[in-house]
């Protein structure tokens, strides 16, 4: 009974404070060949090669827009277009056919800018800017749409106004990119990801798939992808933004391999690991859990429905692994007091957990507060946007 308690604490930990560990330093084969009947125990095997890897960028969710009827009166104060204007893209990866999301191209204001200015297109962007979505029952890209809706809001008004040309010349233009990360993102037409039949390093899988993607983008690409993303990178990525990410000492502390090793077997075993992700995926949880731990104020219905579609047995390998801990089987202080890049921290108001050591122990970190929870970048999208967008500008 205490072990169950205590997998049901660890399940809720992650599941509820999902992003971050998002990138750890994947080292974790993941592999459970169960094709001898033998009962085997799901393998972890270790390379303990703790090689430098990398980490993440960081952005975590926002928004309430999509829906418009449902809004609570809050959100739609702080939201952006209530259309969806983001779509879906595949690019593929070692075998895998994986989805990103991204605001669509404005075809018509660039056959506008081709007519007044005889450019043939709009500029190429000046960034592009990775968005790392949480891992977590029902997530996936999605989790980006309402933030992204802000990005392309702010677009639509700047050209519509012809004031605003000369700025807009001026003004840097970024794209945005929210890949998912492998194993999620199936009801967005990613394969699935099923450990029975394919390993995969946690997380290093997860951050070469984003590596993949950065060279499919373009191979000059960059982009704040995240501790491990960008400790690796250094040059192509220039900028790392952590939303709502863990405290310092969660994410400078490995958990230890055998409560990696019980947290997974709990997770993946046929009865009780069943049951709790029956109930975890339940709306009515999703709806607690996100009310108590993720929102300032009531998440809202385009939230529920949308970590309905994502959840179910297919997706669940990604948020086993992530919420056994395998994201941080080694505490990751070496990259992140390394660093070279300029890293941002965005907390919401409501969060209490303390974040200074991120600014006083890294050499080139700002810690700002916005309003909201734990998904800021969900809640309050346009605030998250305008200050990401400012931030860059600053630190360009
Ligand atoms: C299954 O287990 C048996 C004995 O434990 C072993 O000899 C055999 O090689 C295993 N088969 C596979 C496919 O792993
Ligand atoms: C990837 O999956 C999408 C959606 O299922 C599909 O439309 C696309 O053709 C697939 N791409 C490849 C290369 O298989
Ligand atoms: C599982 O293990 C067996 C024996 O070790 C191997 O032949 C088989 O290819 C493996 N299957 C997968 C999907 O890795």
């Amino acid at each position: 009974m205490r072990k169950t308690l205590y997998w049901f604490q660890t399940l809720i930990l992650y599941v509820v404070v999902p992003v971050h560990h998002a990138f750890s330093s994947w080292e974790l084969m993941i592999n459970n060949n169960n094709s001898n009947n033998s009962i085997k125990r799901n393998q972890i095997r270790s390379t303990h090669k703790h090689r430098k890897e990398n980490r993440l960028i960081l952005l975590d969710a926002s928004s309430s827009s999509g829906s418009g009827i449902s809004q609570t009166p809050t959100s739609s104060s702080s939201s952006c277009s209530s259309s969806d204007k983001t779509s879906l893209k595949y690019y593929s990866f070692d075998g895998w056919n994986l989805s990103y999301r991204t605001i669509e191209s404005h075809a018509s204001d660039d056959d506008k800018n081709k007519n007044k200015n005889g450019k043939a297109s709009s500029p190429a962007a000046d960034h592009k800017i990775l968005l790392i979505h949480p891992v977590g029952v029902g997530l996936a890209s999605w989790f980006w749409g309402p933030f992204l809706n802000c990005i392309n809001d702010d677009r639509d008004q700047n050209n519509k106004n012809d004031e605003n040309i000369k700025t807009m010349e001026t003004k840097k233009t970024h794209s945005y990119y929210a890949p998912n990360l492998i194993g999620c993102g199936i009801s967005e037409g990613s394969d699935a990801w099923d450990p029975d039949k394919r390993g995969l390093f946690i997380p290093l899988g997860w951050v070469r798939g984003c590596e993949a993607f950065m060279n499919h983008i373009d191979d000059r690409g960059l982009a704040p992808i995240g501790i491990l993303l960008a400790d690796r990178n250094p040059k192509q990525v220039r900028r790392l933004v952590l939303t709502s990410p863990p405290t310092w000492e969660d994410i400078t502390t490995a958990v230890p391999e055998n409560e990696l090793e019980r947290n997974y077997n709990f997770l993946r075993s046929p009865i009780l690991g069943k049951l709790a992700f029956l109930l975890l995926e339940s709306r009515k949880a999703i709806e607690f859990f996100s009310n108590q731990f993720l929102f300032s104020d009531k998440c809202d219905n385009e939230w529920l429905d949308k970590t309905e579609q994502e959840s179910g047995v297919d997706a669940r390998p990604p948020v086993q692994v992530f919420n056994a801990g395998m994201c941080m089987n080694r505490g990751l202080q070496s990259e992140l007091m390394t660093l070279k890049q300029s890293t941002l921290i965005i907390q919401g108001e409501d969060d209490k957990r303390q974040r200074q050591e991120y600014s006083q122990n890294m050499k080139h970190c700002q810690l700002v507060t916005l309003p909201g929870q734990n998904v800021v970048s969900w809640e309050y999208p346009k605030a998250m946007a305008n200050h990401l967008e400012n931030w860059i500008e600053y630190n360009n």
